[in-house]
């Protein structure tokens, strides 16, 4: 890539942009003071730290999201800073093989594997989980409710929502720890920055989750079940053209991931915002019709998923500054939510806002989330049951919040919250 301080009107080096690190504090404990800074004064720059653009802006990112021309999402499930050789040999070496199927590929092969695997997501697929998800959810909040305080990560979302995924998927309850491990393992080699150690400790658990999901799906094929990968083979129906057996791994490896990191994220992220406003979980407790509105609220106020990536095809300009073909994109969908000339007030909490849908946390476009419905249902049967049941439910003064240190993904490793007791 050229060097982006030749390039372009005015020096996109130079400023805000180069103080840029998403891995440590400041950022990492609370983005949105910087991101406010940013989007006004430097909404496109360039970060060495990375060697990524960044967008702040929502019109920006969404008219990014939505040129397919100009923009591919081939690198979004790249490592955002590059594995260690001796690394990229494990990977080799264990047999760790998975192929663009959707949130990295482009059209035409995501258009056909999007829409045949939609045919086994459907609307009763994701209705048969609600009385799960609610049996969970209570089951959870019983085993904490007469304690009077909790911690609620550990407690109760961080595997609640990998629990759904896993019925979904046909996967037995008890391999839940080790699903959760090997995301976070892959979670931290994609969108970490890891010393060569670190990255060599992670990556075991990268090719043990991939044959895994290879294992998995060979086992369907022999004793098919009422779960979604056993669908993906029905709507396959022996056609390679329809989709491969590879093909259908790679799903499954896809959403073992995005069908409950974010989730829990999102999920924490919702209690803490509410709780920290004063009002507005009183609010919710009193008037459970708002919790729809809520759960689009939360997720622009405090997204799971911060960022996303895309590649230009070719160079562009954006808001004047212009940008090499082949160029990476860091697109700040954390901004994007909290836009003033979208969102007034952007930084309150309004469980009336009319716009709180416009917010961009699943993305836009053809690669808009594919589990958005089942993440919305979630979201609103927690806020459901935990407003019901511990209205006077606060947080824990003085605790402080930690976070993975990683470019995307966002929720607070632990919450401790309290109540009264009757
Ligand atoms: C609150 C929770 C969630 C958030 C914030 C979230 C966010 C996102 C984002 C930002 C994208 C990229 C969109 C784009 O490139 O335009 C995405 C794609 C995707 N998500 Fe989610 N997601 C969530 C939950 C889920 C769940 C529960 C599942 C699975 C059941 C899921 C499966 C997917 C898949 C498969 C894609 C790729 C879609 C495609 O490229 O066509 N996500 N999500």
């Amino acid at each position: 890539m050229e060097n982006p301080s030749l390039t372009g009107n005015g020096c996109p080096v130079t400023g805000l942009g180069a103080d840029f690190n998403p891995f440590e504090d400041p950022y990492l404990a609370d983005p949105y003071p910087f991101l406010a800074r940013v989007r006004a004064d430097e909404p496109v720059f360039y970060s060495p730290e990375l060697d990524y653009w960044v967008l702040t802006r929502h019109d920006d990112i969404s008219a990014v999201f939505r040129d397919l021309e100009s923009y591919s999402a081939d690198i979004a499930q790249s490592p955002v800073k590059p594995l260690y050789p001796s690394v990229v040999q494990a990977i080799k070496d264990g047999g760790f093989t998975p192929t663009p199927i959707m949130s990295n590929c482009d059209q035409p092969k995501h258009t056909r594997i999007r829409r045949h695997t939609a045919r086994a997501f459907t609307s009763r697929r994701i209705a048969v989980l609600e009385p799960y998800i609610r049996e969970l959810v209570d089951k959870y909040i019983d085993a904490f409710e007469g304690r009077g305080h909790a911690e609620l990560v550990g407690e109760m979302v961080y595997e609640l929502p990998a629990l759904v995924i896993l019925k979904m998927l046909g996967i037995p309850d008890e391999d839940v720890a080790a699903i959760k491990s090997w995301s976070s393992n892959r979670l931290m080699l994609t969108w970490g920055r890891l010393s060569e150690i670190d990255q060599l400790e992670q990556v075991q658990g990268l090719i043990d989750y991939w044959h895994y999901c290879v294992r998995h799906i060979d086992r369907k094929l022999e004793h098919p079940g009422d779960d979604f990968p056993s669908d993906l083979i029905a709507v396959r129906d022996g056609n390679d053209e329809i989709l491969t057996i590879e093909e259908i791994v790679n799903v499954v490896y896809g959403l073992l991931i995005a069908g409950h990191e974010t989730t829990t994220s999102s999920s924490a992220n919702a209690v803490r915002s509410l709780l920290e406003d004063g009002m507005a979980w009183t609010e919710l407790s009193e008037n459970p019709d708002l919790i729809v509105n809520a759960v689009e609220e939360m997720l622009r106020i405090n997204t799971s998923v911060i960022s996303w990536r895309r590649r230009t095809k070719v160079p562009v300009t954006i808001r004047g500054v212009d940008i090499p073909k082949d160029a990476k994109l860091l697109l700040m969908l954390a901004s994007a939510n909290h836009d003033p000339d979208v969102f007034p007030e952007p930084d309150k909490i309004d469980l009336h806002r009319n716009n709180s849908k416009d917010h961009i946390s699943f993305g836009l476009g053809i690669h808009f989330c594919f589990g958005a419905p089942l993440a919305r249902l979630e979201l609103r049967i927690i806020l459901e049951h935990l407003t019901r049941r511990l209205p006077r439910m606060k947080l824990v003064d003085g605790q402080t919040f930690r976070f993975h240190p990683n470019t995307s993904f966002r929720g607070p490793i632990e919450l401790q919250v309290e109540w009264p007791q009757p």
